[in-house]
């Protein structure tokens, strides 16, 4: 029996995608025999409602200074930023003086480079070192730490309380998650606000998004969690905002118990994960089922093409794709490379799959039949790009929303 990281409570894992690497572990062929590999088994906490990793890899195996992951790469995801800061300013902000904003996880900056702009007091927590410097070199005040209850009163001590503590796709990669909270009570002053968002439980269950499993989501959330979670340290839900972001996401807005009013949205949604039955074990045996099948008709097609004698690429060296392709077993005899704009990923080989990860203009250079989309996320960002690719006969492959070839 293993125990909740956020209840204690006793669980079962309900399912295992078998061993699978550091997601964005990208490697030199030197390094292939000494490559990190964990059980990554899954578990649903019928007591808190937590869906959980059961075996959780150290984090300075995935947050170090060879992090692969930029946030700036995205277009799109710094436009996102953009609005979501905009967002705290004006309705959350308002007319205080001299505001004081944190944020975890802040990677290159791409958050915070909206209030440093404006000269709004911020402070970014960043520990992997590679990006964080290059949030430094925009002028971002940026400490390269992991964020926790002790930081969080050497924050305070040095700059008194913030105003608002925000965060991005970070808060579901923590699994001493309880200690994170105890620091946001601590940080954040009576009447500040505490706005995050992460991939959501209930996209992944409705749309068999199993790719958002990987080392670094030690959690996915939903309100139903969410709530028990902050609750334990007199802090609650008042508003939540789904976000088509990352296949879809949730932000969850979070006040002192008691101080702010709780909008209607909470409570209907609620309600909603109930009907999608996101409380239930049940729902999970059948989620496992769903990714199983999935698995299944992704190999049909992929394998279909490979008969044909068709060249297929993989588009975008995603962290979730590594889930992908170690759970689905696709290989180098699969695809020929993968296609990718970021400087760390290219001439490396993709974790566990080992297949070559190429810069973005190999794929320009010579175009395959097939491009298997691993950036879905980015598919509108993407399918601008590549208009080129399409015209001259081009097929994708898409296993979100749905497996098929366009
Ligand atoms: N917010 C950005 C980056 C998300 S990636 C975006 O949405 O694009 C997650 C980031 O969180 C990584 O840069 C990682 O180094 C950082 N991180 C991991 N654990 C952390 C912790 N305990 N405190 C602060 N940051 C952390
Ligand atoms: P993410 O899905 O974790 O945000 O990672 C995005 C990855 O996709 C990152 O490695 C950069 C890559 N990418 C491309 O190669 N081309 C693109 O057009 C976009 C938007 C991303
Ligand atoms: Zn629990």
């Amino acid at each position: 029996m293993k125990k909740c990281l956020v209840c204690d409570h006793d669980y079962e894992p309900f399912m295992s995608f078998g061993q699978m690497p550091i997601a964005n572990g990208f490697l030199s062929k030197e390094n292939f025999n000494i490559e990190y590999f964990f059980e990554m088994e899954v578990a649903f906490c019928n007591n808190c409602k937590m869906f959980q990793l059961v075996n959780i890899p150290e984090r300075e195996k995935m947050f170090n200074e060879n992090y692969a992951f930029f946030s700036g790469t995205s277009k799109n995801m710094a436009m996102h930023f953009e609005k979501f800061s905009s967002h705290v300013l004006t309705d959350y902000i308002g007319d205080k003086k001299d505001p004081f904003i944190v944020e975890i996880g802040s990677n290159d900056g791409i958050m915070l480079q909206n209030f440093a702009k404006k000269g709004i007091r911020h402070l970014g927590i960043e520990p992997s070192e590679n990006v964080a410097m290059v949030a430094r070199e925009k002028g971002i005040n940026t400490i390269v730490e992991f964020f926790d209850k002790t930081l969080a009163e050497k924050i305070v001590a040095e700059n008194g309380q913030a105003d608002a503590f925000i965060a991005a796709n970070v808060m579901c990669h923590i699994p001493y998650i309880k200690s994170i909270v105890e620091g946001i009570k601590y940080l954040v002053k009576p009447d500040g606000i505490v706005m995050f968002e992460d991939p959501y439980l209930g996209n992944v269950i409705q749309q068999t998004t199993y790719d958002q499993i990987y080392d670094e989501h030690t959690f996915l959330y939903s309100l139903h969690s969410i709530k028990y979670l902050f609750n334990l340290f007199d802090l609650e839900l008042i508003d939540i905002e789904p976000q088509e972001t990352h296949g879809g996401s949730m932000r969850y807005v979070i006040a002192h118990k008691g101080v702010k009013e709780i909008s209607i949205n909470v409570s209907r949604h609620l309600e909603l994960e109930k009907e999608l039955g996101l409380d239930r074990p049940e729902t999970y045996e059948q989620f496992k089922l769903n990714c199983e099948n999935s698995k299944k008709s992704l190999l049909k097609i992929i394998n279909g093409i490979r008969k044909e004698g068709k060249r297929i690429v993989g588009y975008a060296a995603t962290s979730k794709s590594t889930t992908i392709m170690n759970f689905c077993g696709i290989t180098k005899e699969h695809l020929d490379y993968i296609c990718d704009t970021t400087p760390i990923k290219q001439n490396k080989f993709s974790p566990g799959a080992h297949i070559p990860v190429k810069p973005h203009e190999e794929f320009q250079k010579d175009y395959p039949e097939y491009a298997l989309l691993f950036g879905y996320n980015h598919s509108k960002e993407i399918m601008d790009k590549e208009q080129a690719f399409i015209k001259q006969g081009g097929k994708w492959i898409t296993y979100t929303p749905k497996i098929e070839i366009i």
